[in-house]
This record gives C-alpha cells, sequence and structure tokens, in this order.
C-alpha cells in the first residue's frame, strides 16, 4: 500500500463542486447513508469538507444520537457551519479541525465515514489504526474512494492492509464513479 507521499488536498476553492445540485442525482446522500444510521447512534464524517454527508447525517438522527464532523481544513469547517446555520438544524453538530497526521479526537464512534477523503490523507496507516480507536465494538467504518483519483490497484492494497489489521470486510457497496470498503473490528 502507498503510504508517505506529498498528496493535496482538495482546495477550498473548489468547495463549491462538492455541492453541485447534480451530485444529489449521482449520489444522494441518503440512499448512500440510510442502511447504515439508525437512531442514537454516534457519527462521524472524517474529510467532511462542506458537509454534503453532515447534513443528511443529522437529518438521519433525527435529533438523537451524535453527530461530529472533522477537517483538515478551517476554511471547509467555516462553510459547513454557515450550511448548518442555513438549514436551521436543530441538532448538535460539533465540528472538529484535524491534524495532517492525526484526527486528534478520544471519543468512540458507531458510525465513521470517510467520503472521497482518504487518498488525500499522507500516512494511511497511520490513520487506518487511529480509525480503530475510535470505533465502538460493533461500529462500521465506510471508505469510499473516487475511481479518478485512485487507481484498482492502490484501493487493492488499503483493503489488505484493513484486513490485516484487525478489521473485517463487510461488504463493497455499489456507489456510482467509486470503490468502496464497509468494514468492522474483527
Ligand atoms: C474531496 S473532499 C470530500 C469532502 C466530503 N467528504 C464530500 O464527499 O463531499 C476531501 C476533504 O478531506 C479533507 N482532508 C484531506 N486530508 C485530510 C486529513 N488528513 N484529515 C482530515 N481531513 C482531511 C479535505 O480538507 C477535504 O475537505
Amino acid at each position: 500500500m502507498k503510504t508517505v507521499q506529498s498528496k493535496s488536498v482538495c482546495p477550498v476553492e473548489s468547495a463549491g463542486g462538492l455541492d453541485m445540485p447534480i451530485r444529489k442525482w449521482l449520489q444522494n446522500p441518503r440512499k448512500i447513508l440510510q442502511p447504515y444510521i439508525k437512531n442514537n447512534m454516534s457519527v462521524l464524517d472524517f474529510g467532511c469538507g462542506t458537509g454534503y454527508f453532515t447534513i443528511e447525517i443529522a437529518r438521519l438522527l433525527n435529533g438523537t444520537g451524535k453527530v461530529v464532523t472533522a477537517d483538515l481544513q478551517q476554511g471547509m469547517l467555516d462553510i459547513l457551519k454557515t450550511k448548518i446555520k442555513q438549514n436551521s438544524l436543530k441538532y448538535d453538530i460539533y465540528l472538529h479541525k484535524c491534524e495532517e497526521n492525526s484526527i486528534g479526537l478520544n471519543e468512540k464512534f458507531d458510525f465513521i465515514l470517510a467520503f472521497y477523503m482518504f487518498h488525500e490523507v499522507p500516512n494511511q496507516e497511520v490513520t487506518i489504526k487511529e480509525l480503530k480507536t475510535l470505533l465502538n465494538p460493533n461500529g462500521k467504518i465506510l471508505i469510499i474512494e473516487p475511481k479518478i483519483h485512485v487507481s484498482k490497484n492502490d484501493f487493492r492494497g488499503l483493503e489488505k492492509f484493513i484486513s490485516n489489521n484487525g478489521f473485517k470486510i463487510l461488504g463493497k457497496p455499489d456507489i456510482l464513479f467509486s470503490m468502496s470498503l464497509l468494514f468492522s473490528l474483527k
């Protein structure tokens, strides 16, 4: 698996692309997340960007549970903060700024989403190990990567690393333009 490389992150200036209306047709956040999110869950949206998925996570939790959303870039979190106000969500969403090689949270989650962000993480091995410490015993992680940025080979390497480091692969949900891994602790 490729680990330490110099990687560029999706710039805040391109954030508009994450919220293009057509994305709702191609990657409907409710359809994608509904199978995994149940009332009272604690959910982490890791690499949340502008919160395309965060808002839907909050809606699916319907005032129960907890949503934590984490990103490396303060600019993304600021956009999300405005969006939360505009959507007048009545639920608390906790915004957290990560460091490049450390998520820096010390609580446990029932579901962790990492959508189109893992290829931007500089050291994936370190991050997978940290994610393990953040997962409740019955929790699940869903990593989705874009085919356009990640080769099949690199994704297979990631799957192998995950399988060899105390996780079991539960499935590979079908998501347009993407490769995915759903996994839990062994
Ligand atoms: C392509 S965007 C995807 C955003 C969102 N998940 C979505 O699907 O709309 C990738 C996001 O991951 C964030 N990111 C990249 N590396 C990160 C890291 N090491 N820790 C936390 N966030 C990171 C970037 O700042 C960016 O907001």
